[in-house]
């Protein structure tokens, strides 16, 4: 038997990526919604395949298609997004949430249209599940990596993630920054450890970021070996 050269370094691992928006519906014609456009999560999905693993992307509504030999599952809402999330964490082995969930939702959802009436209108909103905090609590062999998207204080917000929600490794982001965030094809990412430790990439095109955040991932799972 020959063997090749690979950089096949996740062969045999299960990832799991979420991406995009979520749409938390207001009435028939109306949801919530931000400006999240699947891209980074697609690179992600599609760079995990390059690597050789079996992936799952949980896609909320984007314009993107979906990516050759990745299973797509399309969810609308936080809720249809968790649910999809829990059907798959238990046998992946690392699981990304680039998705920009909903934190809130309608707390009624009109049956019919809304028609205009006062001058001003209060939308009541609830609170939707935090599905990176709930995988945190359950993770048993999962790497569990998360996102930070913000416009101030990155550095804080992302370590206070990294705690609160149990991940291993936060990925964050100015969105503000010229060349970072929503929609654009570049990105600017640090990289936050469990152990304290953190990665600044420089402004790559987010096929690039992928592949350096799953190169990461790969090193500190060999290094738990
Ligand atoms: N996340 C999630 N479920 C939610 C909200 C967020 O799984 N209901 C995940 C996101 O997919 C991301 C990470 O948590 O990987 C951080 O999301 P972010 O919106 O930055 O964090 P929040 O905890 O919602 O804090 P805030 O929006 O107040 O900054
Ligand atoms: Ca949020």
């Amino acid at each position: 038997e020959q063997h090749f050269a690979t950089n096949e370094i996740l062969k045999g691992k299960k990832v799991l990526v979420t991406a995009g928006p979520t749409r938390e519906k207001l009435d028939p014609v109306r949801f919530f919604s931000n400006h999240s456009t699947g891209k980074m999560g697609y690179a992600l999905a599609e760079a995990a395949r390059d690597f050789g693993a079996d992936v799952v992307l949980i896609s909320g509504p984007t314009s993107l298609p979906s990516p050759a030999g990745v299973q797509t599952i399309r969810v609308e809402s936080a809720q249809d997004m968790y649910e999809n999330v829990m059907n798959h964490f238990h046998d992946s082995d690392i699981v990304i949430k680039t998705a920009a969930v909903a934190d809130y939702r309608p707390k009624y959802v009109a049956d019919n249209k809304i028609k205009k009436q006062q001058e001003d209108y209060t939308v009541v909103l609830e609170r939707t599940v935090d599905i990176l905090q709930t995988l945190g609590k359950q993770k048993t062999h999962q790497f569990l990596v998360g996102f930070a998207a913000e416009t101030n204080d990155v550095e804080r917000y992302a370590k206070d993630k990294l705690a609160r929600k149990n991940a291993d490794m936060i990925v964050a982001n100015n969105v503000v920054q010229e060349g970072a965030g929503f929609g654009t094809d570049t990105n600017i990412v640090t990289l936050f450890k469990r152990d304290g430790t953190e990665k600044q990439l420089p402004l790559l095109p987010k096929s690039e970021v992928a592949k350096e955040i799953l190169r990461e991932v790969h090193r500190e799972i060999e290094g738990r070996l």
